[in-house]
């Protein structure tokens, strides 16, 4: 009698560590709340927001639901990770798809979508949307948005004001700190990533506040602090990354090499910008930092340090001063993937 319930036990047990795991990993590696029990889903999203979710849908990001557990190169790293079933590995979950929890079960329902960059939304997604009460934008006063969004923040919501914290997201996926992943399951270590043309060519969909007349480009002085603060995550990243090597293999070197790159950059950065404090002193927690095998600890404080600067970079300056660095930001031909101009479709495309 007992075996007959064991297969379903099992199953469920297997389900509750999977949505434990998520909901762990994901507040470690990034500032995003990811528990897929406050997962709304980008269908919701796209309740409101029709434009930005179509841009959305013809991004890597969108296809990889569909298209990564189906190719070969997803199949090799699974066999060599020994693992059955790529859609409830949590370990690809967290990178690769969108999760939630409905009725008691734990799903990936979508690829990378809206609240993996912007938080989960269960919390907000109502609060941001209404006008404090109002009925419409006009009859809110200044004072009742700025705490509509003051709370709206609080409870999670990302906004693209948060630079820091934007490009925290994207790193937590697009440097991979898994030594087994990537010396095992030779998973690529991360991205060639760089966030002002990673950010301004498929992905863009600045369409929202232009009623989708007009993907809007990041401004000059937006892309001098998306250009520094990411070159700052990405140190940050690379750096905590190699405090988790633990073997001479592939992974620590893929990442010191990382670490070492980002470090140069950010001295021309700092070389450019000679009256920006903030960026002397990581240059200076950056020289004490030692890339050596298994120093999870002195790592992480570094980075810890590292990320204090970064935060009171992006909220003291807004780069209209920081014409220095032009020369060193990538140029639209060098963006990853084509932006969309105006919205590709009016129509919801079927799924
Ligand atoms: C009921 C309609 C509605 C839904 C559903 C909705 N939004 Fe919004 N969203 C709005 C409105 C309205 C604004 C602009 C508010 C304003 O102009 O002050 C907005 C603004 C935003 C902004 C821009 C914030 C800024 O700093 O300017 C982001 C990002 C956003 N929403 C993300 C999302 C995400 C992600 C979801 C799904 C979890 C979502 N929204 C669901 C109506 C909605
Ligand atoms: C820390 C985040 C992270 C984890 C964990 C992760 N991936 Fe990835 N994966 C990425 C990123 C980022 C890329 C894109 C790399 C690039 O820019 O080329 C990628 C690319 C891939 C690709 C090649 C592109 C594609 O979609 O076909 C495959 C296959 C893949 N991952 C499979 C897996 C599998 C299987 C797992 C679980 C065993 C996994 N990944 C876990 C972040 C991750
Ligand atoms: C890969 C991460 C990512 C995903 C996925 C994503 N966003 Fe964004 N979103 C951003 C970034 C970054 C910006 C700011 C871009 C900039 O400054 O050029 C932004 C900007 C916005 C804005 C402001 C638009 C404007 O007109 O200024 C809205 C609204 C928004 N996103 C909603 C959504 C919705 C809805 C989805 C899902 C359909 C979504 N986002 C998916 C990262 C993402
Ligand atoms: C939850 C994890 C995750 C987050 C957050 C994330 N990405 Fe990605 N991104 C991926 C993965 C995985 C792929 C590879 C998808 C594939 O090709 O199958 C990818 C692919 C891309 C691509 C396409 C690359 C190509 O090969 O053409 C761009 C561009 C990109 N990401 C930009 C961004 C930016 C900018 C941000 C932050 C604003 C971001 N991503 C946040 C996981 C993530």
């Amino acid at each position: 009698m007992v075996t007959r319930y064991k297969p379903m036990h099992l199953k469920a047990l297997k389900a509750l560590l999977i949505a434990a795991a998520l909901s762990l990993t994901s507040t470690a590696a990034a500032p995003t709340d990811r528990s897929p029990k406050k997962m709304e889903g980008p269908e919701e999203c796209a309740e409101c927001h029709r434009d930005e979710a179509t841009v959305w849908r013809g991004t890597h990001h969108y296809k990889t639901f569909r298209e990564m557990p189906r190719s070969e190169d997803a199949e090799k790293i699974a066999k060599k990770m020994r693992i059955k079933r790529i859609k409830s590995e949590s370990l690809c979950l967290n990178c690769h798809f969108t999760n939630q929890t409905k009725g008691g079960k734990t799903e990936p329902i979508a690829g990378i979508s809206c609240e993996l960059c912007h938080s989960a939304g269960k919390d907000w997604i109502k609060l941001h949307a209404e006008f404090s009460g109002n009925k419409k934008k006009e009859n809110e006063s200044k004072q009742q948005a700025a705490l509509r969004w003051k709370k709206s923040e609080k409870l999670g919501m990302i906004r693209p004001r948060q630079l820091y914290k934007l490009a925290k997201n994207c790193y937590g996926c697009h440097v991979v700190p898994q030594e087994k992943l990537v010396n095992v399951g030779e998973h690529t270590a991360g991205s060639k990533f760089e966030l002002v043309s990673w950010s301004q060519g498929e992905v863009r969909h600045n369409l929202w506040y232009t009623q989708g007349k007009e993907n809007k480009k990041a401004t000059a002085g937006r892309k001098r602090m998306m250009y520094i603060i990411g070159m700052v995550v990405e140190y940050e990243t690379a750096i905590r990354a190699v405090g988790k090597a633990t073997k001479k293999a592939p992974y620590a070197i893929k990442m010191a090499k990382r670490a070492a790159r980002a470090r140069k950059k950010l001295k021309l950065i700092a070389k450019a910008l000679p009256r920006v404090p903030e960026l002397k002193k990581i240059l200076k927690i950056a020289k004490s930092a030692k890339l050596k095998l298994n120093s999870d600890a002195a790592l992480t404080k570094a980075a810890d340090r590292i990320a204090v600067e970064a935060v009171s970079l992006s909220t003291k300056y807004d780069g209209s001063k920081f014409a220095k660095l032009d020369s060193l930001i990538p140029p639209p031909d060098k963006y990853k993937g084509k932006p969309a101009k105006v919205v590709p479709t009016k129509k919801k495309p079927a799924k």
